[in-house]
């Protein structure tokens, strides 16, 4: 009786450890391709600068990407679109309403609106020289992506130029205006940042 129950306690104790620490390699637990996609995404976005927010942002879009690096810039690239576009609504919303009526303060709301919907142009032309770029080959693909390159590079200055704008404003206090504003293109700018870090990464071999 005894040997028997010892069996069984090791039955049951440990047999379930064992199966739980031996995980099976990789190429015997296939994975679903939205699972793998996910994991695609997540190594992608080591190379950006802000991997976390890279990948937040993006995995649920994992299906789309189709484990793609060129799908996955475009994705990213569409992203900061979306956020950049929503931040020049809300700066030209804080102009309208005459928020910072001061006049340093009015000056800095516009030309960030200003150069905010400059760098969503840029933006958007980014995404088109991505677009159809899985098509080509050699020398065109290059260009295509010194463009895109160029133009992210672009929208990045315009999104500093904004921040700066606010932050050179001086006026010692705290403009609640001037906080906002600053935190949100901040983020907007970790964007633009990955994303041009991911379409970096299509001629760096990365
Ligand atoms: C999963 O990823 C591996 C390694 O990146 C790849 O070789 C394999 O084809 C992928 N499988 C699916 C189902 O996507
Ligand atoms: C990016 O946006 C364009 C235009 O809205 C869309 O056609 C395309 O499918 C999107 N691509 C990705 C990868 O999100």
């Amino acid at each position: 009786m005894l040997p028997n129950s010892l069996f069984f306690l090791f039955f049951f104790l440990f047999l379930p450890l064992v199966a739980c620490t031996s995980v099976p390699p990789p190429d015997l637990a296939p994975m679903s391709p939205d699972e793998n996609a996910t994991e695609f995404i997540r190594a992608r976005c080591v190379l950006t600068r802000y991997p976390d927010l890279c990948f937040t942002s993006l995995s649920s879009y994992a299906s789309a990407v189709r484990r793609s690096p060129v799908q996955l810039a475009r994705l990213a690239t569409n992203v900061t679109l979306t956020r950049l576009r929503a931040l020049r609504a809300h700066v030209s919303a804080l102009r309208r309403a005459g928020a910072g009526a001061a006049g340093r303060e009015a000056a800095a709301l516009r030309d960030c609106a200003e150069q905010l919907g400059d760098a969503a142009d840029q933006v958007g032309r980014t995404a088109a020289e991505l677009r159809g770029l899985e098509a080509l080959v050699g020398m065109e693909v290059a260009w295509r992506v010194s463009n895109a390159q160029t133009w992210m590079s672009a929208a990045l200055t315009n999104e500093d130029t904004c921040s700066d704008g606010f932050r050179e404003m001086g006026g010692g206090g705290t403009s609640s205006i001037r906080t906002d504003v600053c935190r949100r293109v901040g983020r907007v700018i970790q964007y633009t940042s990955n994303a041009l870090a991911l379409v970096n990464s299509l001629v760096n071999g990365g």
